[in-house]
C-alpha cells in the first residue's frame, strides 16, 4: 500500500508508484485529501489500475479501513508530512490512510518530506523518535533544494531509492533487530590529491557499503554513511557525510560515533607526499621517467580500535586479499584481524573473482572470539544481511 500525504513532493510519489508497479507489485494507493490537491485521483487510479479513496466512506461493504492494513505486505508513505507523522504518532484515525496505519501488521516505511524548519522542530523529532521506537522505518530525508530557493534536510529521498528500500523490506522476513542502534558505516574509495586535477584512487565502487547501509536502515538502525567516492547512489534514509581523502574519512569517523562502526571503505594506504597547489606542468618534469614520493596515510580502522574505551562500539573491518587458496585466505584474514584488533573482519578474495563493481560477493566473516562463517557467492545485500545477523546478537 502506498500512502501519499499532502506535500509538494506528492508528485514524486508517482515515480514511487511506477517503480513498485513495474517491479510486479500490486499497489493500492491511499492519498490524503491534501495529497489530492497536489496530484489528482485519476493519476493514482490509472497508474495503479485500481480505484482510489481517501476517506472511510467509499466501498463501505468492503470495510477498506481495516482490510487494507490487514492484507498489505508493506505500507510505504511517501511523502510523510509533519502532520502525517504527528497523526501517526498519536494514533489519530481521521482518514483512510491513518485508519490503515492502525490496522497494519506489516512493516511500515515512511519517507518524510517537509521544510527543514519543520523537520528539525522538536515536535517532529519527538514524533519520529516514537515512531522508530515502535518499529516503523522512518527514512532520513535527503538534503538539497527545497520548494523555494532554500536548501537543507527535508527533501523526499530519491523515488528509486525509496523503491529499493521497500524492496529490501519485502526481500526478507521482517526484522527490526537493529532498532535503537546507531551504526556508522564508511564506504567507497578515497582520493588522495596530487594537484588540483589529479589524484590517486582505487577501484572500489562502494556497493557493499551502500548495501550495508540500506539493509541496516530496513532493520531499524539509525545509519550514518560516511561516503568517500561512490559509483552508486547512496541509499534512502541515511545521514550522509561526504568525504574525499583518507584524512577526511578519519576525521568524519572520529566525529560520528555509534554502537557499531563498519569500515567498508577502501582507504588509500599512501598518498602523494606533497599536494601541488597548481597543476603540475609537463615541461617542469625532468626526462621520461617520473617518480613520485609517497607517504603512508592514517590507518583509520586500527586508530578507531585504539581510541575506543572498553568493547564499545563494536568495530567491523573489511579485508581485501589476493590468496592462492582458501586456507591461505583464512591465514591472511586471521593475521589482519589480529593486526587491526577489530571484533569482526569480513574477508574478501579480490584476486580470482570479480568483486569491484559487481553485485555479488563471497566472503568469510572472522571474529576475534574465534567465529568463522563462510558466505558463498551471494548478492551484496545478502552478504550485508549475513553480517547484521552476526552483529545483532553481539550488541543487544
Ligand atoms: N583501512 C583503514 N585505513 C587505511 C587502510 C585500510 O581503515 N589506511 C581499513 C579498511 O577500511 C578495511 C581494513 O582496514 O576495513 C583492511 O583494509 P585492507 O585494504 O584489506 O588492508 P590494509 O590495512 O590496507 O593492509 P594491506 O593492504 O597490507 O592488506
Amino acid at each position: 500500500m502506498l500512502g501519499v500525504a499532502g506535500g509538494i513532493a506528492a508528485y514524486k510519489a508517482v515515480e514511487v508508484l511506477r517503480g513498485l508497479a513495474e517491479s510486479g507489485h500490486d499497489v493500492t494507493v491511499v492519498p490524503t485529501d491534501a495529497a489530492l490537491k497536489f496530484v489528482g485521483e485519476p493519476t493514482w487510479s490509472a497508474l495503479s489500475g485500481k480505484p482510489v479513496a481517501s476517506d472511510v466512506w467509499s466501498n463501505i461493504s468492503d470495510v477498506p479501513h481495516v482490510r487494507l492494513g490487514q492484507t498489505a505486505d508493506v505500507v510505504v508513505i511517501a511523502p510523510a508530512t509533519a502532520d502525517l507523522l504527528a497523526r501517526a504518532t498519536h494514533g489519530v484515525a481521521n482518514d483512510l490512510l491513518t485508519n490503515t496505519l492502525l490496522t497494519a501488521r506489516c512493516p511500515i516505511v515512511m519517507a518524510p518530506a517537509m521544510h527543514t524548519e519543520m523537520w528539525v522542530h522538536p515536535a517532529t523529532q519527538a514524533n519520529v523518535a516514537q515512531l522508530r521506537a515502535r518499529g516503523i522505518i522512518v527514512l532520513e530525508p535527503a538534503s538539497g533544494r527545497l520548494t523555494g530557493a532554500d536548501t537543507g534536510p527535508g527533501r523526499l529521498p530519491d523515488p528509486t531509492a525509496i523503491v529499493d528500500a521497500v524492496k529490501d523490506v519485502l526481500r526478507r522476513k521482517p526484522t527490526n533487530d537493529l532498532a535503537g542502534l546507531k551504526i556508522v558505516i564508511s564506504a567507497g574509495g578515497t582520493h588522495e590529491a596530487l594537484d588540483p586535477v589529479r589524484y590517486l584512487g582505487n577501484r572500489s565502487s562502494g556497493k557493499q557499503g551502500v548495501e550495508l547501509a540500506r539493509t541496516a536502515v530496513s532493520r531499524g538502525a539509525h545509519v550514518t554513511l560516511v561516503a568517500a567516492h561512490l559509483h552508486v547512489e547512496p541509499p534512502a534514509g541515511v545521514e550522509l557525510v561526504r568525504v574525499s581523502s583518507a584524512q577526511d574519512l578519519y576525521e568524519a569517523m572520529c566525529e560520528h560515533t555509534g554502537d557499531v562502526v563498519v569500515m567498508a571503505a577502501a582507504v588509500a594506504d599512501f598518498k602523494p607526499h606533497t599536494e601541488a597547489g597548481k597543476k603540475i606542468k609537463k615541461e617542469h618534469l625532468d626526462g621520461e621517467q617520473v617518480s613520485m614520493e609517497l607517504t603512508t596515510t592514517v590507518d583509520v580502522l586500527a586508530s578507531l580500535v585504539q581510541r575506543r574505551s572498553g568493547s564499545s562500539p563494536l568495530i567491523v573491518g573489511f579485508a581485501a586479499e589476493t590468496a592462492d587458496h582458501h586456507d591461505h585466505l583464512l591465514e591472511l584474514g586471521q593475521s589482519k584481524l589480529a593486526r587491526k584488533g577489530c571484533d569482526l573482519l569480513v574477508v574478501n578474495e579480490v584476486g580470482t573473482q570479480e568483486v569491484f563493481g559487481s553485485h555479488e560477493n563471497s566472503v568469510v566473516i572472522l571474529g576475534a572470539d574465534g567465529l568463522s562463517v563462510q558466505i558463498d557467492r551471494s548478492s551484496k545485500a545478502q552478504v550485508a544481511d549475513a553480517l547484521w545477523d552476526l552483529v545483532a546478537p553481539r550488541v543487544s
